[in-house]
């Protein structure tokens, strides 16, 4: 029994060690984290990225947040297609990226070196969604925008169904076009649940929004905790 039992005791360090050693390794970002949301329209990214700015911020941690598309000339381009009348799939593929490519330059990677932790709503898994729902392959999207995108160390998917709010259009008789656009919906969480990247993790945004929060924030100090660095439950030091 004894024997068992001290087997066990050091096989778990060594796990445990190499584990942790490998995460530290692979932190892609260092000095800085990045941080993605990511989810259907109506899923909460922006006030979960607001809890994450608070939440750096107590920790002493300088944090930039951004969003795509951006409102950079691209960016906007791509907003007034969303109002005027959408663009042609390639039209619509070669903006996103255009307006990534610059968003990364002048955004994401200076505030990464500067060892920030940088908070993005949408990122390149959002093309790889919505474009993919339009019929380019959702993993060639991917592949292409990691080719000049760093990798994001953390990606939280907000999932939600959207069928409640689609009943209801459905009810209604609602004008086609919405219900167009929310059998869409469906589609983009689809392929957003069927994306494969060891950085996603899916987090019900169903609930009421502080369990929503906290489940995003216990995602976001697995992260931090790579580095030792505290969480706010351990109470311990924070990172120079
Ligand atoms: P959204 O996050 O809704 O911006 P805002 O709240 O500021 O209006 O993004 C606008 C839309 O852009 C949204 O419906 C998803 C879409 N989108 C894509 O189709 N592909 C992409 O690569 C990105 C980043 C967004």
């Amino acid at each position: 029994m004894a024997g068992i039992l001290d087997g066990k005791d050091l096989r778990f360090p060594i796990t445990a060690f190499a584990f942790n050693g490998l995460r530290i390794m692979i932190r892609p970002n260092a000095p800085g984290w990045l941080i993605v949301l990511e989810g259907i329209d109506g899923a909460g990214k922006s006030t979960i990225s607001r809890h994450i700015a608070a939440h750096c911020t107590a920790r002493g941690l300088a944090c930039v947040q951004s969003a795509e598309p951006t409102r950079g000339p691209w960016g906007l381009k791509l907003r007034q297609s969303m109002v005027e009348g959408r663009l042609t799939l390639e039209d619509e593929l070669e903006l996103f990226l255009k307006d990534r490519a610059e968003h990364v330059e002048q955004v994401i990677l200076p505030a990464l070196r500067h060892g920030k932790v940088v908070i993005l709503d949408r990122y390149y898994l959002s093309t790889a969604a919505y474009q993919g729902a339009r019929g380019v392959a959702p993993e060639w999207v991917l592949t292409e925008n990691e080719r000049f995108a760093p990798k994001p160390d953390l990606v939280l998917l907000l999932d939600f169904d959207p069928a409640a709010g689609l009943a209801r259009i459905r009810a209604r008789g609602d004008a086609p076009n919405t219900f167009e656009q929310a059998e869409q919906l469906l589609e983009v969480r689809r392929i957003f649940l069927g994306l494969k990247r060891p950085f996603i993790r899916v987090v019900d945004a169903s609930g009421e929004p502080a369990v929503v929060w906290e489940a995003c924030r216990e995602q976001i100090d697995a992260v931090f905790n790579t580095e030792g660095l505290a969480t706010a439950r351990e109470g311990a030091t924070q990172r120079p």
